[in-house]
């Protein structure tokens, strides 16, 4: 396990408004199974659905280009896709089996979480309830979903080889938006008394006239930010930085991503001066994450040409 706490080469006014993190090489259960009860402050985080497609075999295929459960996309409108996962081909067991690895989860989370503690988890309109109901289940709040307005390329297909045949159908639609789930560790009383004790229970507004809300445009990462953190599902800063900071209404408390792959939910918490901790098992991911963290966090969204304005 390697532990790694940065510091960064900076003048002392950048570096004070950065949030501190630490990052960990470890599997996410083992640490959550040796994290202090009532510790963390939020959870944000893109889970790796599978159990199929990050095993050693499916990262294997998806390097040497023969696909596996990763589809490679047609490069379309002069921009060459990153693969994509097939959800759509799990079957009973491998339900069964993120079942169990979202039961597993929200278990552990409900312990390591304070009282009031919020957790914002990426998903699919494909998969959602399997990681929706063991959430519930295990004692969470449901508090709604977030979504992300964002075209991918899943759907929309005719049907395989017998598209000249149905021009007219699509086998499903075309995906247009990310649900998040958005969970809650009840409160210890009201609203008010939690974020007194222990600084969680809402969430942080946009500002005094605005709440923050349920609906978000966001293209994929593109341009520069891909090349900072080349992860086949790097999620983009524009994104991060809203949720993050939604997540610790008082703007204090710890920030934890189980599942970091690039580490860009680090790299968000960072840029807004939250404090974070990230989990990767895969040492070639943890790699990414050391070196793109650092730049991600002081990347600028706005200023990068190619993040075209698709959603
Ligand atoms: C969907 S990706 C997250 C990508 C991230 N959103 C980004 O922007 O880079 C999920 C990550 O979880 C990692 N992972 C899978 N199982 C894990 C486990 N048990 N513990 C820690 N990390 C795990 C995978 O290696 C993968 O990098």
């Amino acid at each position: 396990m390697i532990r790694q706490e940065y510091l960064f080469n900076m003048s002392n006014a950048i570096r004070q408004k950065l949030g501190k993190y630490q990052i960990f090489n470890i599997d996410a259960f083992l640490w959550l199974s040796n994290a202090k009860p009532n510790s963390i402050h939020a959870v944000v985080t893109d889970p790796p659905y599978g159990l199929v497609e990050y095993t050693a075999k499916q990262l294997e295929k998806k390097k040497n280009g023969n696909g596996g459960v990763w589809r490679i996309p047609p490069s379309f409108d002069g921009c060459q896709r990153s693969p994509l996962p097939r959800f759509t081909i799990l079957n009973g067991n491998d339900k069964e089996a993120l079942r169990s690895f979202f039961d597993k989860l929200a278990r552990e989370l409900l312990r390591v979480l304070v009282p009031g503690a919020h957790v914002f988890i990426a998903t699919n309109p494909l998969v959602s309830y399997l990681v929706y109901e063991p959430f519930i289940s295990n004692g969470f709040e449901k508090r709604g979903e977030v979504i992300r307005v964002v075209q991918t390329l899943r759907g929309g297909d005719r049907p395989k080889n017998a598209h000249q045949e149905f021009p007219d159908i699509s086998v499903m639609p075309r995906s247009c938006w990310e649900p998040w789930g958005l969970f809650r560790k009840p409160c210890e009383g009201r609203v008010q008394d939690n974020l007194r004790k222990w600084r969680t229970g809402g969430l942080r507004r946009v500002s005094d006239t605005e709440p923050f809300k349920d609906l978000i445009y966001s293209p994929p990462a593109r341009g520069i930010e891909r090349e900072i953190a080349p992860h086949p599902s790097l999620k983009p800063q524009h994104y991060l930085r809203q949720i993050v900071r939604a997540a610790l209404p008082l703007g204090s408390g710890i920030i934890l991503d189980p599942f970091m792959g690039s580490g860009s939910t680090i790299a968000a918490a960072v840029a807004c001066g939250l404090e974070s901790i990230g989990l990767e098992v895969n040492n070639e991911f943890f790699g990414i994450a050391e070196r793109a963290i650092p730049k991600l966090a002081i990347y600028n969204p706005s200023g990068d040409n190619n993040n075209g304005p698709e959603y």
